[in-house]
C-alpha cells in the first residue's frame, strides 16, 4: 500500500486496448508496469488538473482548471496517481476522515487510457486501502454520469441515497456505498456476533 509513499508495482497490462493492438498491424504490444503512487510534485498536480478540467463530470460541474488545482493540493486528502513509463494515467483521492470515513471524492482516467482497465485497478486499490481502516466505501456520483453509474453497480456498490442539488442546481448527486458490515463492529470488535 502506498499511505507511507511506496509505489504499488500492480500486474503489467497492455496499454493499448485489445482493439487498437489488432487495428495497428506492426505495432509491438507495450506491456509496461502500471503504478499507483502517492501524488508527488507540482507535474502531477498540473497533469491531473488537466484530466479534470477537460472531462465531464467535472466540466459539466463548471470546475475548471484553477479549481481542480486546488482540489489536488489539498493535503488532507490521500492522493493518488496512477502512471506508467512516465505518462499519468490517471488519479484517486480519498478522504480517510468525517463521518463517512472512507469516501471516495474523486476518481478520473486520462480521456485516451480510458475503457482498458485502468479505473477497476484505482478501485480495487481505493476499496483495499479502505477496508483496511474501515468497513464502507463511499462515493457520491452525479445524476447525469450514468457510465460512471454502471462502473460501480457492477463493482458491487448500492445507491444508498439522492443529494439533490448537493453541487450545483437542477442536477443531485447520487451517494453509494459498498459496505462489509456495519461502522460500530470494527471501531468496537466486541459487539461483533460470535
Ligand atoms: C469512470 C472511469 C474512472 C472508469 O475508468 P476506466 O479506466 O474507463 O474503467 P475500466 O476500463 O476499468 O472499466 C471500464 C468500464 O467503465 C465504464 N465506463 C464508465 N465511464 C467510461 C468512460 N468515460 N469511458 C470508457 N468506459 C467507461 C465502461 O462502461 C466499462 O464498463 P464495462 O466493463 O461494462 O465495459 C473513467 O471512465 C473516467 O475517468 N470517467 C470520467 C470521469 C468520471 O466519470 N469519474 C467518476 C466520477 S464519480
Amino acid at each position: 500500500m502506498t499511505a507511507d509513499g511506496r509505489a504499488v508495482v500492480l500486474n503489467a497490462v497492455p496499454l493499448w486496448p485489445i482493439r487498437e493492438c489488432r487495428r495497428r498491424k506492426g505495432v509491438k504490444k507495450r506491456m509496461d508496469e502500471i503504478q499507483i503512487q502517492n501524488l508527488m510534485n507540482r507535474n502531477d498536480i498540473q497533469a491531473c488538473a488537466e484530466i479534470m478540467a477537460a472531462s465531464d463530470p467535472w466540466k459539466a460541474l463548471g470546475i475548471t482548471y484553477e479549481d481542480a488545482m486546488e482540489f489536488f493540493h489539498d493535503r488532507d486528502k490521500e492522493r493518488y496517481v496512477v502512471v506508467s513509463a512516465g505518462e499519468l494515467l490517471g488519479f484517486l483521492i480519498i478522504d480517510m476522515s468525517g463521518v463517512l470515513r472512507g469516501y471516495i471524492q474523486d476518481i478520473g482516467v486520462a480521456p485516451s487510457r480510458r475503457g482498458m482497465g485502468i479505473g477497476n485497478m484505482l478501485m480495487d486499490f481505493a476499496e483495499g486501502r479502505i477496508f483496511r481502516d474501515s468497513r464502507n466505501v463511499f462515493l457520491c456520483v452525479s445524476s447525469f454520469n450514468g457510465d460512471a453509474q454502471r462502473f460501480y453497480l457492477k463493482r458491487g456498490f448500492e445507491v444508498v441515497g439522492e443529494i439533490k442539488e448537493f453541487l450545483v442546481r437542477g442536477h443531485s448527486e447520487i451517494l453509494m456505498r459498498k459496505s462489509l458490515g456495519p461502522a460500530l463492529e470494527f471501531m468496537l470488535p466486541s459487539r461483533m456476533k460470535a
